[in-house]
């Protein structure tokens, strides 16, 4: 005798609702690929819970039990097996032929679970690294099913930056061999060294990564149209910011647009966790931010984050000095204690001990009554208390101790 397992063959009856449009027989045997002659010998052998002869309208229903005993009298076994086997399911036969199937292991009807959608694995998966904050993993997930995504999970969807898109590096590369070779007043003249890169290609890469390549392409026009105004007005405005030591105007213009983009991100944010697609950001308690939505001011006056730029490999502290001098928050680490006190020196000093001194020019500034200069003797004082040098050593061969 078969069992039905308690898992298995859902009986469908109530899941299949009446169609609107129910079929005549003709129209119905064309459908399922049965002939009026077979149907009525399934009927017979009492397989069949309705009257092929004497139903007027084809329904679900019908349609569901037809194709489910049509599997099993063409499977081959013979009716004295399809008998048995269904003698332990109730009529009307309506089991969804595509998940119900006999286990002639198990002896009885099993119900498979329905195929799981591919966007419905794919959201779950998500769900789990939201709520790990795997970050990296939702990226990937991003990029290879962008379209299975639920929306509005958005993950800041198309955030392309400009260093993604174009920047004029020929432009960029001739200033920076220029820089290279301008000796006054550069930071490379705090300390040697060697493995520097030119400040006006790291202000290049700090902008173009955190602006978006959108900034620059205009609202009207054919796609290339669009694409080309959109490099070239880049290109203009990048090349005006790329210069050594650089215009205040267009720095504060550079300034402006990082920290409008940097909104932008903020606000979604608040949008991802206010629909609850993502957890709730880390700088809404650290600001107290209780706003919907972020300004460019609320930035600038401290009500909420600037845009945070790591280098952890500082050396002389470049990156770092462009995105401070591009109205980042700026952190740089290294494994050298020289590079370390040279980013000291660079990064920390001047905002910590320095006043600005509108008459001086470039770093160096003018020379005070002991001959030092601005900005050249203090750092040796301040280093002094904060990282220890050896006494009796001359700032020429002292070793910084960290
Ligand atoms: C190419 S230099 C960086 C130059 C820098 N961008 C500049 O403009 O001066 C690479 C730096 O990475 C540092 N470094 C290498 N391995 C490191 C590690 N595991 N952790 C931290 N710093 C490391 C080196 O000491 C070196 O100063």
């Amino acid at each position: 005798m078969t069992r039905v397992a308690e898992h298995a063959a859902r009986h469908s009856g109530a899941l299949y609702q009446g169609t609107l449009f129910p079929s005549a027989q003709e129209q119905f045997i064309a459908e399922v690929f049965v002939s009026a002659d077979e149907m009525g010998s399934w009927h017979r052998k009492g397989w069949l819970s309705f009257d092929p002869l004497t139903v007027a309208d084809y329904d679900e229903k019908e349609r569901v039990e037809l194709l489910f005993i049509r599997g099993l009298a063409r499977s081959g076994l013979s009716d004295a097996m399809i008998n048995r086997m269904l003698s332990s399911l109730k009529k009307p036969y309506c089991y969804d032929p595509s998940t119900t199937s006999f286990s002639f292991v198990e002896n009885c009807w099993i119900s498979l679970p329905p195929e799981r959608d591919q966007a419905d694995v794919t959201n779950k998966y998500l769900d789990g690294r939201i709520e790990n904050q795997d970050w990296m993993r939702c990226a990937c997930c991003r990029a290879r099913f962008p379209k299975l995504l639920k929306m509005p999970r958005t993950i800041v969807i198309d955030d392309k930056r400009l260093i993604e898109d174009y920047l004029p590096i020929v432009a960029i590369s001739a200033e920076a061999s220029r820089e290279k070779s301008v000796r006054k007043g550069h930071i490379s003249t705090l300390h040697l060294w060697w493995a520097r890169r030119p400040l006006v290609a790291c202000r290049a890469a700090v902008y173009g990564a955190l602006v978006p390549a959108s900034r620059f392409v205009p609202n009207g026009g054919s796609d290339e149209q669009k694409k080309s105004l959109g490099r070239a007005n880049s290109a203009k405005f990048v090349k005006a910011l790329c210069m050594y030591p650089g215009e205040p105007r267009t720095i504060q213009e550079a300034q402006r647009h990082i920290l409008i983009a940097h909104a932008d991100r903020l606000t979604q944010e608040l949008a991802d966790w206010k629909a609850g697609n993502m957890p709730k950001p880390g700088w809404v308690d650290e600001f107290k931010f209780s706003g919907a939505r972020v300004t460019m001011d609320d930035i600038a006056a401290g009500r909420a984050p600037r845009p945070r730029v790591l280098d952890m490999f500082a050396g002389g502290g470049a990156i770092p000095l462009e995105a401070l001098r591009l109205g980042c928050e700026a952190y740089a680490l290294d494994l050298n204690p020289v590079a370390h006190i040279i980013q000291l020196c660079t990064l920390v000093y001047p905002q910590k001990y320095g006043k600005p001194d509108t008459s001086a020019r470039g770093m160096t500034g003018p020379k005070n009554e002991k001959g030092e200069t601005t900005w050249g003797g203090w750092p040796m004082r301040c280093a002094t208390g904060v990282i220890g040098l050896r006494r009796g050593l001359g700032p020429r061969s002292a070793t910084f101790i960290r």
